[in-house]
């Protein structure tokens, strides 16, 4: 069986030194040593100016929506995963939904402002599998509409443009730390922002708006997160060089092995580089889509429909929407298993499947 992906886990040894600290400090949750060594060692990696560890990429997005003061209506992108949605009606606001560009698969820039209207306060774009959304295109527009701009890089860890940190774009960027992921720490989230006043307010919101013993500046959450899962990131984190270098590696493999199969990559932001998080192709046809799905069911090697259905026409709390590039997209869009444990025998294997399955 190959599953569509699977955790990278640090050897037992090293992640049980950290969990020694934690007896010793009994120090468990509340901003504590390995989560504040965790975000100095990401600053670095990264090379961004200011980040906080949340519990969640989801929780991550909240936060920005509420430091950032926003409250009508959101531009958005349709094309991502449901919590790029779905934060933004539960912090009260209204997506607004924007077709994707159907090269890159990221929000089409040159559509944003006819959706703009006096009630438009903020765009939050995915950096759909870390490839970087239009970030120039995107902040003339912010600028000119006086608009926020929040960046989902759930998929983004590692991902420079233009010799910078992806991250460093916009207000706020945001991150997945989740099992999933390229980098993960069980479950986990970044938030980023380059503005100390603005970083000072999330670190508010994350510990429930506490500004100091018995006085709260402003409504927070419980965005924390736990010595435990930062002690998974801290351990993951030695190996981040060799598990990007593999993935790419695997990620080459698949390019070279499919160069005649019916589908397309793709086309990542021409001053960036993949950063390997996932490997997804645009099929010619749905009907090939399904016809490869399952015959790689039936062998027991699992895809993922990453991203479908379009979310402007599949969530019961939002008003549907047509959005005809990516109703178009996400009907052909598969996502095929890359994981560090992933051998490149197995991934001839599957090209090799994938092109009897399109001739037969
Ligand atoms: C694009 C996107 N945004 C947000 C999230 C939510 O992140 P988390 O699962 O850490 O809450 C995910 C997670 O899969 C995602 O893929």
């Amino acid at each position: 069986m190959i599953p569509v992906t699977k955790p990278f886990l640090p050897p037992q040894e090293e992640f049980q030194k950290y969990l020694n600290g934690i007896w010793q400090r009994q120090w468990l949750t509340n901003m504590g040593p390995l989560a504040s060594q965790l975000e100095m060692e990401l600053k670095d990696y990264l090379k961004v100016k200011h980040l906080l560890f949340v519990t969640n990429g989801t929780i991550a997005i909240q936060m920005a929506l509420k430091a950032l003061d926003i409250a009508g209506e959101v531009i958005t992108t349709p094309f991502s995963f449901v919590a790029t949605t779905s934060t933004i009606v539960w912090e009260g606001c209204t997506p607004v939904f924007v077709d994707i560009d159907p090269k890159s698969l990221n929000i089409d820039a040159s559509k944003i402002e006819a959706a703009i209207t006096p009630k438009t306060q903020a765009i939050l774009a995915t950096h759909v599998y870390g490839n970087p959304c239009d970030v120039e295109a995107i902040a003339i527009i912010a600028k000119k509409h006086n608009l926020k701009v929040i960046y989902d890089g759930a998929h983004a860890f590692g991902v420079e443009v233009n010799g910078k940190s992806v991250f460093e774009y916009g207000d706020v960027s945001t991150c997945s730390l989740h099992a999933t992921k390229l980098f993960h720490s069980t479950e986990g989230g970044l938030i980023i922002t380059k503005d100390a006043n603005l970083l000072a307010k999330l670190a508010k919101i994350r510990n429930f708006g506490i500004a100091g013993f018995e006085s709260f500046s402003q409504l927070g959450i419980n965005g924390k997160n736990s010595e435990f899962h930062a002690a998974m990131g801290l351990a993951n984190l030695k190996y981040i060089k060799q598990i990007v270098e593999k993935r790419l590696m695997l990620t080459a493999c698949y390019e070279q092995n499919l160069t005649s199969f019916k589908a397309r990559r793709p086309l990542w932001h021409k001053a960036s580089q993949n950063n390997g998080a996932y490997f997804a192709l645009v099929l010619e046809s749905e009907s090939l889509l399904l016809k490869v799905k399952q015959a790689l069911d039936t062998s027991e090697i699992f895809t993922r429909r990453y991203f479908y259905p379009s979310l402007a026409s599949s969530l019961p709390y939002v008003d549907s929407v047509v959005m005809p590039e990516t109703d178009a997209i996400a009907k052909r869009v598969l996502c095929l298993p890359l994981f560090y444990e992933l051998t490149e025998e197995e991934v001839k294997m599957i090209c090799r499947l994938l092109l009897r399955i399109q001739n037969n």
